[in-house]
């Protein structure tokens, strides 16, 4: 099949003054192009991949992003989140994606408290360090923590159950880059499905869970900011997350302890971790 118009697409772009908006474009348009001559749609079908988009943006308010999760279903959100974090062999902890609920500021609190403002039964102890790729400490960093509640919900999902902010917590790490919160194990869970991207899985019998975790943003100055999960060892969904965030490195226990600690009876489950942030500069990784 003759290219011709494919060309002519792409020449009526050659004016562009932003050199990487014009790459960009013209990419787009070779992929959309090389997609329909494979694909050969029928209008009808057309039409239903428009009427989708549309009904994608219909669904997005201050308070919901539909194409950020179509992004996620589709596994670009994680794809896009790799290409940008650490380099493989930079020795970072590894990013994944951010997702849609960190909508709101985590409110401030001091290492050792808890995040959990409501009681729950599996409780849980989170302790760990932030160190650069040589082991050195990186005090002060700031970590920025967010999960939902063991039955899966986040705190701003639950406006009448939880109270805002339950389950966030703002910390910075000590002198020795240490930090230590208390909580409860997160429960699994789906993303949100009753939008045009729920009946996209539900059409197409995919299920909307994702694994137990616990969502990290952890920074500080001259190191590249690092957007990454804990997640629960044992979980169910932890291979077949819906938004193929899962990268097995961090993966982590939540051991059973059977003595006391710090504001927590025995027994209490307890993860440690590890965070590697990596200087400012560290090129990023290449996913190939
Ligand atoms: C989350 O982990 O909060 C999440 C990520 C992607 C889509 C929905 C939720
Ligand atoms: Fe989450």
């Amino acid at each position: 099949m003759s290219t011709g118009l494919t060309d002519e697409v792409l020449a009526s772009f050659a004016s562009t003054p932003d050199k990487r908006l014009r790459t960009i474009l013209e990419r787009v348009v070779v992929h959309l192009h090389e997609l329909v001559r494979e694909v050969e749609p029928t209008v009808a079908e057309w039409e239903t991949a428009i009427g989708l988009l549309a009904d994608v943006g219909a669904m997005c308010d201050d308070t919901r992003q539909e194409f950020i999760l179509l992004s996620d279903v589709l596994g670009v959100s994680s794809l896009v989140e790799t290409l940008n974090g650490p380099a493989v062999d930079s020795g970072g902890t590894e990013s994944t994606v951010l997702g849609p609920f960190h909508m709101t500021s985590s409110p401030a609190r001091a290492l050792g408290d808890s995040i959990d403002d409501v009681g729950g039964g599996r409780r849980a102890l989170v302790t760990g360090r932030v160190v650069d790729p040589s082991g050195r400490p990186v005090p002060g960093a700031e970590i920025d923590v967010w999960q939902c509640a063991e039955d899966g919900s986040y705190d701003v999902q639950q406006p009448d159950v939880q109270p805002a902010g339950n389950g966030r917590g703002l910390f910075h790490a000590d002198d020795e880059g240490r930090f230590r919160f208390r909580t409860v194990v997160p429960g699994h869970y789906p993303i949100p499905t009753d939008g045009p991207v729920g009946a996209l899985l539900s059409t197409t019998r995919r299920h909307p869970y994702r694994p137990a975790h616990v969502h990290l943003l952890v920074s500080s100055p001259g190191f590249g900011a690092l957007t990454t999960h804990l997640f629960v060892a044992g979980s169910p969904y932890l291979e077949q997350d819906a938004v193929f965030a899962v990268k097995s490195d961090l993966v982590v226990e939540f051991g059973n302890v059977d003595e006391d600690a710090e504001g927590l009876d025995r027994p209490y489950r307890h993860a440690d971790v590890e965070v590697v942030l990596v200087p400012a500069s560290s090129a990023a990784v290449d996913v190939g």
